[in-house]
């Protein structure tokens, strides 16, 4: 479960979800996140475990085993897909967080002092050597723990500094809630404004949001599933990887909007948000420059521990032991997402002026694994296991029978695939 938590933990609750809910509109946002994450997300959770733990770990593998007829025998594929595009992008916004680490830690500050933040960090991210290098030392770092099998090591160091990271957000937030910007930030992250709320494009955005920042719909936590021993309780373990998650981002909503309101920014301005927004909580804070550097140490951590959470899953695909052949395929993997990384890192300078769907590399990859593959991965899951899986195992496997399990198994059958068809077709056709 410490893995699962150390997989979901990233930037997706501190910088991705930020930025979406300051473009989605704040409180209705926040709302439909809620909703999301017990009505959609908490059942394709623990469905992902229960299969991954009766079927083995094999994101697309399981699936197989379970609806061995096509089409669902591909179930698992939109999944593994989205998990592609992510890694394709996520490291090179982890290169983003490691730059800030370095630069706290050797020059004191982030930004230069006395520069417009967005212009400076605009600067930053075009500079297309260190772009690429930041991503690849993420992809290094993180390949090299996977080879090394250090994993557990890994999990024990989450199990002390995630929970820091928690008690530092809550103290910035504490220090945050004292800004002048204070009550502005919470009347707009905590009241819903209803117009937003019926639009379907803010719901589509919660739901890939959940999706994206629980890791939930990308094999991660078939993975996972497939490691539980039998005795486990997966209900209440996926309640407790889905409360935690949505506090630390909660936590970290209240650290960045108070600053957003009393220094004056844009909470709309997209994916650069918190790298514009953050460094002027710390400029005003006494000892500002060690907290920033702690800071974003532990969010570089929760980010690596993510992306080894997603190296680890074709390593452990691929069947390969510990040893030589294990760090082969983890060396290989790194490299070719790598590759894979060089139009998202490249997209603010170099390749400026590819603008796919009228934005950034970046940001059109962030959107069409959140907004699109996620959904379509959640509805091809939820289907399959729904309507294909055995019941007996099914229930045997969650641990879930009687009334509750029974609405378990029609959330996946009809609740989650309608919801998010729903969301996707309407999400789209009015932006
Ligand atoms: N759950 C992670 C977070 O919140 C993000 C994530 C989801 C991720 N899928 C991923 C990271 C795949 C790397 C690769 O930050």
């Amino acid at each position: 479960m410490l893995a699962a938590l150390g997989s979901a933990i990233g930037l997706g609750n501190v910088w991705r979800f930020a930025y979406v809910v300051g473009e989605n509109g704040g409180g209705a946002f926040i709302l439909a996140y809620l909703v999301c994450v017990v009505l959609l997300g908490l059942p394709l959770m623990i469905g992902e475990l229960a299969a991954g733990r009766a079927a083995g770990p094999d994101p697309i593998g399981t699936f197989r085993r379970i609806a061995p007829a096509a089409p669902w025998r591909w179930a698992g594929i939109p999944g593994v897909a989205a998990a592609v595009v992510i890694l394709a992008y996520y490291p090179v916004v982890a290169g983003w967080v490691g730059t800030y680490l370095a630069r706290y830690a050797l020059d004191g500050t982030a930004l230069p002092a006395g520069a417009d933040p967005a212009a400076a960090f605009g600067a930053m991210i075009a500079d297309p050597v260190q772009a690429l290098a930041a991503t690849a030392a993420v992809l290094a770092v993180s390949a090299a723990v996977v080879a090394a099998g250090v994993q557990r090591g890994i999990e024990t160091a989450s199990r002390i500094l995630m929970p820091l990271l928690l008690v530092l957000l809550l103290g910035l937030a504490a220090h945050a809630l004292t800004l002048p910007g204070a009550g502005r930030a919470l009347d707009f992250l905590f009241r819903p404004d209803w117009a937003a709320l019926a639009r379907p494009a803010t719901w589509l955005a919660a739901a890939g949001q959940a999706f994206f920042s629980l890791g939930l719909a990308m094999g991660i936590l078939v993975a996972y599933g497939g490691y539980l021993g039998p005795a486990r309780g997966i209900p209440s373990k996926a309640a407790m990887i889905a409360a935690g998650d949505t506090g630390v981002a909660l936590t970290a909503g209240l650290v960045i909007f108070p600053a957003v309101f009393s220094f004056g920014f844009d909470p709309a301005q997209g994916a650069t948000l918190v790298f514009v927004v953050l460094p002027e909580v710390f400029a005003a804070l006494p000892g500002g420059r060690l907290i920033a550097t702690v800071f974003f140490l532990l969010l570089l951590i929760a980010a690596i521990t993510s992306v080894i959470s997603m190296i680890e899953v074709p390593v452990a695909a691929s069947g390969a032991r510990p040893g030589r052949a294990r760090a082969a395929v983890a060396l290989a993997v790194a490299v070719l997402a790598c590759l894979a990384a060089v139009p998202a890192a490249l997209g603010f300078g170099r390749l400026a002026g590819l603008r796919p769907a009228g934005m950034a590399v970046l940001d059109s990859l962030d959107l069409m694994a959140s907004n699109l593959l996620l959904p379509l991965s959640g509805i091809a899951l939820a289907l399959c296991l729904g309507w294909r899986w055995r019941r007996a195992e099914a229930a045997e496997s969650s641990g879930l029978a009687g009334p509750i399990g029974l609405a378990w198994l029609w959330s996946l059958r009809l609740v989650v695939p309608l919801a998010l068809a729903v969301l996707l077709v309407a999400g789209f056709r009015h932006g």
